[in-house]
C-alpha cells in the first residue's frame, strides 16, 4: 500500500500507540521518506522526552529537545504566517515532527493553562492552513486525549496511524467508524492500522530497517547535518 504524502493532499499525520509500539522508530522512517521525496523540504524534529533513540540527532540545527520543542513550533508557525501574509512566497514543504506531543501538553497544562492554549492554537492553525501553504505536521503520542485533540480535530489529520497493542479507547477516539475492522485483532510492535483521509482503513506493518547507520545518516542530513 502506498499513499500520497505530498503537501497538496492533507498530509498531516497523527501517530498513536502505547509505549513500545514503535512510534519513535517509525518517525525516523518518516523523516527518511520525506527527505528523499522532497529534496527541497525542511524538516524540524521536536523530541519532548529527549529519547535515547534520537540521541544521535543532538547537535543537528533542526533537532529540538525537551522544552525547546516549543521553539521548533514557533519557527514552523512563523513560516506559516509569513506565507499566509504574502511576505514569504516560498512553498517548499516544511514539516514539523513532534514526538510525545500529548505528554508535553499534559505537563504544560498543569504549569500554565493559558500558555498551553496558545501552543495548541498554533498547532490548530498549522493543521488548518498547512495544506495550502505546504506546512505539514506529524504528531506522535501514546493516547490522544480530548484535551489536546478537541472534538473533530482528528479530522484535520489526513493520515492516522495506530500502532501496536489494541487499546479500545484509542480506536474509539480515532477510528469510530471502523471498529468492526479492528475488533479482536492483535497487533505486535510496528503493526497496526492506518486511516487515510478519514475513510479508507488499511492494515500496516512498519518495515524492519536493515541499514540503521544509513537511516541515521539520512535523518542527520534532513535535520541540517552536524558540524
Ligand atoms: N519496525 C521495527 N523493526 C525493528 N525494531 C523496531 C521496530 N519498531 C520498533 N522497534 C524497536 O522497538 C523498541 C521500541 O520502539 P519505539 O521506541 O519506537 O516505541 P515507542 O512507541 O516510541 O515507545 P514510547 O512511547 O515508549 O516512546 C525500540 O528499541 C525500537 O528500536
Ligand atoms: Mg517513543
Amino acid at each position: 500500500m502506498s499513499t500520497d504524502l505530498s503537501p497538496k493532499t492533507n498530509s498531516h499525520i497523527l501517530l498513536c500507540g502505547m509505549s513500545g509500539a514503535g512510534k519513535s522508530f517509525h518517525e525516523q522512517q518518516i523523516v527518511c521518506k520525506l527527505a528523499l521525496a522532497e529534496p527541497d523540504g525542511e524538516i524540524y524534529f521536536a523530541d519532548y522526552k529527549q529519547d535515547d533513540s534520537f540521541a544521535y540527532l543532538r547537535g543537528c540545527p533542526r533537532y529540538y529537545a525537551y522544552k525547546d520543542t516549543l521553539k521548533a513550533l514557533d519557527k514552523v508557525h512563523d513560516r506559516l504566517l509569513a506565507r499566509q501574509s504574502g511576505k514569504d512566497a516560498s512553498r517548499n514543504p516544511v514539516t514539523l515532527i513532534w514526538d510525545e506531543y500529548m505528554a508535553q501538553m499534559l505537563a504544560h497544562i498543569s504549569e500554565d493553562k493559558k500558555a498551553t492554549a496558545v501552543v495548541m492554537g498554533k498547532v490548530s492553525e498549522i493543521l488548518m492552513l498547512g495544506r495550502s501553504l505546504s506546512v505539514r505536521l506529524v504528531i506522535s503520542c501514546q493516547r490522544p486525549d480530548a484535551l489536546a485533540f478537541p472534538a473533530g480535530s482528528r479530522l484535520n489529520y489526513g493520515v492516522v496511524v495506530v500502532l501496536g497493542a489494541a487499546v479500545r479507547s484509542i480506536y474509539e477516539m480515532l477510528l469510530p467508524d471502523h471498529m468492526e475492522l479492528v475488533k479482536g485483532r492483535q497487533f505486535g510492535r510496528g503493526e497496526g492500522v492506518v486511516l487515510l483521509q478519514g475513510s479508507e482503513l488499511h492494515y500496516v506493518k512498519v518495515p524492519m530497517v536493515r541499514d540503521v547507520p544509513r537511516m541515521e545518516e539520512i535523518c542527520i542530513r534532513a535535520l541540517g547535518g552536524k558540524e
